[in-house]
């Protein structure tokens, strides 16, 4: 039995170590993937620093996301030397992750790594990028135009935010920040923001329906920050609902959806059906490609991801970290 290096959760309340652990046996419809890149996400953060209950599953190795190539398969689909990459599926979570050297997973999890697109690249959109393509892809599947008015984009230097701004100014939306972060106007703004609002400056909504200012909403805080926004969207808006940074509370009342047409979109990147995961990873790799490199913060090995992991759960950084899994 061969061996590799992944950062793994041995038992419940405990956070992850670098240990040396067996690679398990390939089984019917799984896939052995070498990993070449993961990336660390919020999810990671509180996993490896034992700071958060993501785990349901013990031991278990971390990283909700990886890319990289199919060594060993028992699925016909993906043979041997594919490139691929997963996000979500419930990795990193309930079934070993993309920390390590070597991933088995559900070979019905993968998705196809485009040509020309290598795994580190994949891995600067990681679960981010990801989850901004998907809220954006929802948005216009429910009619969202540029003419409609600015879109605000909260938690708009962390990982989602920061490929959501740059998807919508590259398709043609006025992408707002809405950051508690004001010495981050330079950066915001290199991925596309057309303005910055202080976050920390907005007031909680007294009313029901407020002056309409938001052609919609991309909304990574939840509680009272999105009460507002929703307050604040025009008629037939879309608010994209999908995290929890600030709280997982949403006080608001039906006047905005019943009297403006507010549309609120659940934004659950996890378990997202498998052709709209394709059409999303298909649009970040076609039509809708920026400048990854905007928003990447640092390459890291997989030594350096507990630091890392712990920078991260201290807050106030910008962008996102990628790990190259092969150092
Ligand atoms: N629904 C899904 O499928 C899905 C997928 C991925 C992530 N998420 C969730 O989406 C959120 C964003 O993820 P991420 O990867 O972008 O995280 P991240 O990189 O840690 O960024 C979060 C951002 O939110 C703001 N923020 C942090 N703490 C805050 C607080 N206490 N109050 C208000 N704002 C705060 C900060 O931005 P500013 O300083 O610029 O305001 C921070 O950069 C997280 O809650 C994550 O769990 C959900």
């Amino acid at each position: 039995m061969s061996t590799m290096r992944a950062w793994q959760v041995a038992a419940k309340g405990e956070g992850a170590q670098l240990r040396e652990v067996e690679v398990p046996a390939v089984g019917a419809g799984q896939a052995r993937v070498r990993v070449e890149a993961s990336s660390l996400n919020f999810k990671d953060a509180l996993a490896v620093t034992g700071k958060g209950r993501i785990m349901r599953n013990f031991p278990c190795i971390a990283g909700i996301d990886l890319a990289g190539t199919v060594e060993e398969s028992q699925d016909p689909n993906w043979p041997a030397g594919t490139p691929v990459l997963l996000t979500g599926c419930n990795i990193g979570e309930q079934f070993d992750g993309g920390l390590a050297e070597q991933a088995v997973v559900d070979a019905g999890s993968l998705v196809r790594r485009p040509e020309g697109v290598d795994a580190l690249q994949a891995m600067r959109y990681g679960t981010a990028g990801f989850t901004a393509g998907l809220a954006v892809q929802r948005m216009r599947d429910n009619g969202q135009e540029p003419d409609q008015g600015p879109i605000a984009v909260t938690g708009a230097s962390g990982g989602v935010g920061s490929v959501a701004i740059a998807l919508l100014s590259k398709l043609g939306y006025s992408p707002v920040a809405v950051s508690s972060k004001s010495d981050q106007a330079d950066y915001l703004r290199a991925l596309g923001a057309s303005d910055i609002v202080n976050a920390r400056d907005y007031p909680a909504a007294e009313a029901p329906l407020l002056k309409a200012r938001w052609g919609g909403v991309v909304d990574n805080v939840g509680g009272t920050l999105l009460a507002t926004l929703i307050a604040e969207t025009r008629p037939w808006g879309n608010v994209a609902s999908i995290g929890l940074a600030a709280s997982h509370k949403l006080e608001t009342t039906v006047m905005p959806f019943i009297l403006r047409g507010v549309n609120l979109l659940g934004i659950h990147s996890v378990e997202t059906p498998m052709p709209r995961r394709q059409s999303v990873w298909d649009a970040l790799f076609g039509d809708w490609q920026v400048d990854s490199s905007l928003w990447q913060r640092e390459v890291i090995g997989l030594e350096q991801v507990g630091e890392a992991c712990a920078t991260l759960m201290a807050g106030g950084i910008t962008g996102r970290y990628v790990v190259d899994c092969t150092r």
